[in-house]
């Protein structure tokens, strides 16, 4: 029987000096995926650039490894500005996403230094230029568009039209010419090209390619029959993780090399130039450099179910509820012993679907006070964690050479109530 150790720091420390729930990252995986995406993503015909999508995980320790390592920040809020901004990240590093940004949040990006935004909709556009001319500040500009792929794990599907709440159809030509001239048009802002994202948790690299494909030859169209000139183009993140046994993803770096070849294939190909080419990985940055820590409590035998109780549960992690999202597990405190009896490792969240695995093969002997650790837990866990019956959100730790510090401390009880009001409004 042996305790699992995570960056050289044995589990059941890291619970007596933090507590648990307890998301613990192994700040070396971080560092070795920001490594094998920046160091594989080369080009000789163009510059590249990661761009570290953080909804996946955020808080100012990341975005210190993210400037660290030479990444910029992909944020979609004025919240995840804010954070990139008190961490030190350096502004003109950010690109700055959403379909709805407001009036205050454009203010924030142009007021801050924001390198870039990355334009949804005629509307915003305008009201970009409108605010960027009145206030005087520059700022660049890609434009997303939809090039009809849908994605999902190892499957992808040309779809016809495009129902998506971001972006621009790419069969939209008029109207997407109408806000790169109105981008073109201003002093102030500076349109650098087109920006796509076809999904999430993609293991193969088809659908990827067809993206490039499809987007360089639009980068082209919109050239010769418009005369609008790209110079820079994203094609978005979802690098797909190991989840469970089943999922196989390409690695990171061996994906984001074929990317780099398929784009320099195709722009040769389409005999077309581009200056940049940019990604935006989020989950397979953080994804399965995190652990989730439960303190096991109590059992229960239904007719058909062995329950196992966490201390934890959809407040922490809501993706297994939410998107029937499947994980592996391990009683951290009995590595090695059979793994013999089927459980269901339930949360304590008062709803019957915080179920967090829902099959998982653990030893029989496990028991109340054992830990319980989830894997590949460092993606839209801590990101997508709510206030649901007043859990509070668990403490965040880094783990490196042994050493282990407090990110994110617990939320407590008073942190809840510090939004408590008493006052007259109207
Ligand atoms: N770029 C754009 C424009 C995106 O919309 C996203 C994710 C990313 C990059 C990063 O994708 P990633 O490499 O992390 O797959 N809550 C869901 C995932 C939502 C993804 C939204 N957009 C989940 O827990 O699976």
């Amino acid at each position: 029987m042996a305790n699992l150790t995570i960056g050289g720091i044995d589990c059941t420390v890291l619970a007596a000096a933090s507590g648990t729930p307890l998301l613990v990252y192994d700040e070396a995986k971080i560092e070795e995926q920001f490594a094998a995406a920046i160091n594989n993503f080369k080009s000789d015909m163009f510059e590249t650039e990661v761009v570290y999508a953080s909804k996946a995980f955020s808080c100012k320790a990341i975005f210190k490894i993210a400037q660290q390592m030479g990444a910029c920040l992909d944020v979609v809020s004025g919240g995840e500005m804010y954070c990139a901004e008190a961490s030190g990240f350096d502004m003109k590093n950010i690109y700055f996403h959403g379909n709805n940004k407001s009036e205050e949040e454009l203010r924030q990006a142009l007021e801050t230094g924001c390198g870039h935004i990355v334009l949804d909709n005629r509307m915003e556009c305008e009201k970009l230029v409108s605010l960027a001319d009145q206030m005087g500040k520059s700022i660049e500009v890609l434009l997303r568009v939809n090039p009809g792929i849908e994605a999902h794990t190892h499957e992808y599907i040309q779809t016809s039209g495009s129902d998506s709440k971001f972006g621009l159809s790419i069969k939209e030509e008029e109207a997407i010419r109408n806000i790169v001239k109105t981008a073109m048009d201003s002093k102030y802002v500076d349109f650098k090209g087109f920006h796509c994202h076809i999904g999430s948790q993609i293991t193969e690299t088809e659908g990827f390619e067809k993206a490039v494909e499809i987007m360089v030859a639009f980068v082209r169209k919109m050239n010769d029959r418009y005369g609008i000139a790209s110079t820079d183009l994203s094609i978005g993140g979802g690098f797909g993780i190991r989840y469970t046994d089943a999922d196989k993803p390409i690695p990171l770096g061996e994906m984001v090399q074929i990317l780099a070849r398929t784009c320099e294939r195709i722009m040769a190909e389409q005999d077309v130039k581009l200056n940049k080419l940019l990604i935006e990985p989020g989950r397979s940055i953080v994804g399965e450099a995190g652990y989730a820590l439960y303190k096991v409590g109590y059992s229960k035998d239904t007719e058909t179910k062995h329950f196992l109780f966490v201390d934890g549960g959809m407040s922490d992690n809501i993706r297994p509820a939410l998107y029937q999202a499947e994980y592996s597990c391990d009683i951290a405190t009995r590595l090695g012993e059979a793994k013999d009896k089927l459980y269901c490792v339930a949360g304590k969240n008062c709803e019957s679907g915080d179920i967090l695995v829902r099959e998982a093969s653990l030893p029989q002997t496990a028991c109340e006070g054992d830990l319980l650790v989830m894997y590949a837990a460092g993606a839209y866990g801590y990101s997508m964690a709510s206030n649901y019956n007043r859990a509070g959100r668990p403490e965040v730790v880094f783990v490196k050479d042994g050493k282990a510090r407090r990110v994110l401390r617990r939320e407590t009880y008073e942190d809840q109530l510090r939004l408590e009001a008493d006052e007259q409004i109207i």
